[in-house]
């Protein structure tokens, strides 16, 4: 077994032992591992250059020791008979670290294991933690479905993307990151899931569906669209977010909701929705707000809605209240279009409706008129009023499939 599957490895390694007596070449880039004997065969490679995959052959505790540098990915895939993971040299995974369907897995012990380019961990089995001491580099991360209690170990200052979903016993997570380059999701998390990012200063795209606590004290900028379904917090706050650049805010289904406050939010590049938070009576937490790009579309149990800013609204403005507003109605009626007899500042169609039992059955991202809530323009602020299409592709295409009908873009 050895002879026949490590062969081109040990070619490879005479070929470049002039070089480096322990950087082990793979021709065809990948050293497949049927056996812990195979894994023992590599134990004289400081670096390994390719790629490990490890077949589901492997069964019980499988260790990788020697190695200190894989530059392509280490792979874990379909593997019903693996019970751990271990290696007491691996630092650096220059690819992917791939755990998908291990399901009797039940420990990682990688405790030097430190740099990482993207992690992907996917129904896991039973792994307590994620069993390295510190993870200082990863760019981007997928961890799904897991028994993992916390995943602390991951220790960086910048992200690429990260989504952490189905993870039913991570119940608090409060990293250092400073910045979120792409994509950032967290849903179906353990049960009342805390969520805290104390220094994140700007983030590209966040969904967050399903923690009960949530705080972003630093927040500036989100340079995308920020999106928050079905949580239970009992209130929100954004305290020192001053724009979204071209994507929405949205909540919708936050059944917990009391209070939305935004004290320095000036411009929401795309579309601005509010839908179906039943405890939120007052829209007032917007007092700095004044430009939207998209449409407004507020769906609820208001009682009072207020925009004292508000003075540019390239979409649509359409609010449905169940209970009276409308003496806000009228209020806000005076930035309606000309041919609504306002002063125009609202450039889509005005509509305000008190009294609607109806109103929270809406949620959909379609205001009235049949214009999606989402800015046409990138985020240039310009006038532009069929970019549509343009508008809607800077958001990520998870996002757009939450609120698929954002695609009806109509400015
Ligand atoms: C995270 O890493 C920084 C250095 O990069 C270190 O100072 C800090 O103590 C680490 N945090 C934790 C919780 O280990
Ligand atoms: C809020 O943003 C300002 C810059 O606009 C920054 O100076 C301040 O430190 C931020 N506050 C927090 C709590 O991060
Ligand atoms: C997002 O906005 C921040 C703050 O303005 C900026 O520093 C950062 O470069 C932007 N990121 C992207 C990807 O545009
Ligand atoms: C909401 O705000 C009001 C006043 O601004 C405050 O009295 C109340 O405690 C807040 N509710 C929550 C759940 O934070
Ligand atoms: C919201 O309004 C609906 C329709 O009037 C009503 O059935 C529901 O009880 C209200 N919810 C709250 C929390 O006030
Ligand atoms: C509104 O939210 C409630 C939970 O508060 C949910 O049961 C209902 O399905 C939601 N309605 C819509 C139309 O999303």
């Amino acid at each position: 077994m050895l002879v026949k599957y490590l062969a081109p490895a040990i070619v490879a390694i005479g070929a470049a032992s002039a070089q480096s007596a322990s950087t082990c070449t793979v021709s065809g880039g990948t050293t497949t591992i049927h056996s812990q004997a195979d894994a023992t065969g590599l134990a004289k490679c400081k670096t390994i250059k390719g790629s490990v995959v490890v077949t589901k052959e492997v069964a019980g505790d499988f260790q990788l020791s020697g190695p200190q540098i894989i530059t392509g990915d280490l792979k874990i895939e379909n593997n019903p008979n693996i019970n751990s993971v271990g290696s007491d040299t691996l630092e650096q995974i220059g690819g992917e670290f791939r755990l998908v369907e291990t399901t009797q897995l039940n420990a990682v012990n990688m405790l030097k294991l430190n740099s990482v380019s993207k992690l992907t961990w996917q129904s896991i089995g039973n792994v307590p933690d994620m069993g390295m001491t510190q993870l200082n580099k990863v760019d981007e991360i997928t961890i799904s479905d897991s028994h993992l209690r916390n995943i602390d170990a991951i220790n960086v200052t910048s992200i690429k993307s990260m989504n952490l979903d189905n993870n039913q016993f991570i119940t608090k997570y409060e990293p250092a990151i400073k910045e979120i380059t792409g994509d950032l999701t967290i849903q179906a998390n353990g049960l009342d899931m805390e969520v805290g990012f104390p220094n994140l200063i700007w983030a590209m795209n966040m969904a967050i569906s399903d923690v009960s606590k949530i705080s972003f004290p630093s927040l500036q900028v989100v340079n995308g669209s920020a999106r928050f379904d079905n949580n239970k917090f009992d209130s929100f706050s954004f305290p020192n977010l001053t724009e979204t650049k071209t994507g929405d805010i949205s909540f919708v289904g936050n059944e917990n909701m009391q209070n939305l406050t935004f004290p320095k939010l000036t411009q929401v590049g795309g579309g601005l929705l509010v839908a179906n938070n039943t405890e939120l009576e007052e829209i007032n937490g917007f007092p700095a707000l004044q430009t939207v790009v998209g449409a407004i579309k507020l769906r609820g149990n208001f009682t009072e809605v207020k925009f004292p800013k508000l003075q540019s609204v390239r979409g649509a403005f359409d609010l449905s209240s169940t209970n009276d507003v409308t003496n806000d109605c009228k209020a806000l009626a005076k930035m309606a279009p000309k041919t609504q007899g306002g002063n125009g500042e609202i450039e889509g169609t005005f509509d305000c409706q008190s009294n609607n039992e109806e109103a929270n059955q809406d949620t959909s991202g379609k205001t009235g008129s049949g214009q999606g809530v989402t800015g046409g323009s990138s985020g240039s602020g310009s006038d532009k009023k069929d970019s549509g299409a343009a508008g809607l592709s800077v958001n990520a295409g998870l996002f757009l499939a939450a609120a698929g009908v954002l695609a009806q873009l109509l400015l």
